[in-house]
């Protein structure tokens, strides 16, 4: 097929070249972001006079139809083009004729290009961000529920001291929060337009790219044409922030995965987001959590291929670049896909309250507090840590619990126990004493509540 960029070479080139340097069959959702950068450059041109302002309508007016009718589907995008820039361009000068030739005065490929990822992306950090606030909801309101379910906390997976599951999934909300403040910053600099940087090295034609960057949204302008045209930083500082975004997913799946094993028992799962087996009737898998852990895998991929086909190029733009776009767009799906289930998975799970309950009072995770009851009444705190390992010891021994030893036992250990350490060592009273700030108190996962809902306007 002959190109629009024929002229030093005849254009003519073989299918499987054409084939391999297309783009099209993936940059074609940006279409809507393509056609809106060109009516801005169109209306620039004549304000300053490159094109007569009669021209600059017809071109917008024909932009507007091809919009249309591509929402529409009157108009197909035609997969043999190059790339959606080449065949927007195309159908403008087949129904215009030569004036759809004016349009691409004082522009690039390589500033289009790189104006319609940042304008396509922009609204894709808005949407993570929205959903990232919708789960963040779902966590909190969650967390409102079991705000007083007692469970173990663990460290090195080993019982260590008990918490409620309130403040255990307000952990979560506290990463997805720092998520969305992460997007946010790094919409700022992506926020900055491109176009007008030309191939590389801006362009003889008095232009005026605040007018364009302005008419589109943007900040401001990229202030070097080289780097205008080089620049991905903002895809990867977008997937990196993604791929922290999917890690917290992971840990999140992975501990949901974990609570709803007949091991843990501590999560129902709706069936609503579970799955059987073909063979094990009796099996209902966390699928969509394992899927979750899974596609983490995958957007860390993504990163990694961008900034490995980035590592060494020189400036300024290469055909290497086009490869930004199959993994920015793979991780965004993906991401918008995981936190939509997501939502949906937290906000019907529901908490086996009472096995919590038993696998905190079957830890010893109230041992710390036994100690520092004798620490109250006097004891320096190296002496009270080992009475209490040594009753601990003995309850393993006897296969009983803290709370169950009779006061003789305790007597023969210290005389300084009495009859108020049963209070002392009750779990929920443990973690009502835990009121210092952040800390799992009913109280302070209240105020952690608030902070979120405040934040968000929830
Ligand atoms: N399809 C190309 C890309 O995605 C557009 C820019 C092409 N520029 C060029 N000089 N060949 O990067």
């Amino acid at each position: 097929m002959a190109k629009m960029w024929a002229g030093r070479t005849d254009g003519k080139t073989e299918k499987i070249a054409d084939d391999f340097n297309s783009s099209i069959h993936f940059d074609s959702r940006m279409y809507r972001q393509d056609i809106t950068g060109s009516m801005a450059h169109a209306a620039m041109l004549a304000s300053k006079n490159i094109i007569s302002p009669a021209d600059a309508d017809t071109l917008i007016a024909g932009l507007e139809q091809i919009l249309s009718d591509l929402d529409s589907g009157v108009l197909a995008i035609d997969m043999e083009c190059e790339d959606i820039h080449m065949f927007v361009e195309q159908v403008l000068t087949a129904r215009l004729g030569d004036v759809g030739k004016k349009l691409h005065t004082a522009r690039s490929r390589n500033d289009q290009v790189a104006l319609d990822i940042r304008m396509y992306l922009r609204e894709q950090v808005d949407q993570i961000v929205e959903l990232t606030q919708n789960l963040i909801a779902a966590v909190t309101e969650k967390a409102e529920v079991y705000k007083d379910a007692i469970m173990p906390g663990y460290t090195h997976l080993q019982r260590a001291q008990p918490i409620t599951f309130g403040h255990h999934l307000m952990a979560y909300a506290m990463m997805l929060l720092r998520d969305i403040q992460r997007l946010q910053d790094c919409r700022k600099r992506m926020n900055l337009s491109p176009i007008g940087c030309c191939a590389l090295a801006g362009t003889t034609y008095d232009t005026d790219r605040h007018f364009e960057a302005e008419k589109l949204g943007f900040d401001g302008i990229c202030m070097n044409s080289l780097d205008g045209v080089s620049d991905r930083d903002f895809c990867v500082e977008m997937m990196s922030d993604i791929a922290i975004l999917m890690m917290h997913l992971s840990r999140f799946s992975e501990e949901i995965i974990l609570w709803s094993s007949w091991e843990f028992k501590f999560v129902e799962l709706s069936d609503a987001y579970t799955t059987g087996s073909s063979i094990m009737p009796q099996k209902k898998n966390p699928d969509m959590a394992e899927l979750v852990r899974g596609k983490t895998g995958r957007v860390y991929g993504d990163l990694m291929a961008l900034l490995t086909t980035l590592k060494g190029l020189p400036l300024a733009y290469n055909k290497d670049m086009q490869e930004d776009k199959e993994a920015i767009f793979d991780a965004c799906d993906t991401v918008v896909m995981c936190l939509q289930v997501f939502t949906g998975m937290i906000a019907t799970l529901t908490a086996n309250t009472a096995n919590m309950k038993l696998a905190a009072q079957k830890g010893f995770i109230n041992a710390t507090d036994l100690a520092d009851y004798l620490v109250k009444k006097g004891l320096p705190f190296r002496s009270a840590y080992k009475i209490s390992g040594q009753l601990v010891a003995l309850c393993i021994q006897k296969n009983t619990v803290l709370e169950e030893l009779p006061m003789e036992v305790y007597k023969d250990f210290s005389p300084l126990f009495e009859e108020d350490l049963y209070e002392a060592i009750d779990l929920m009273t443990c973690v009502q004493k835990r009121i210092s700030e952040g800390g799992t108190s009913v109280a302070s996962v209240e105020k952690q509540i608030k902070y979120v809902k405040e934040l968000l306007t929830l």
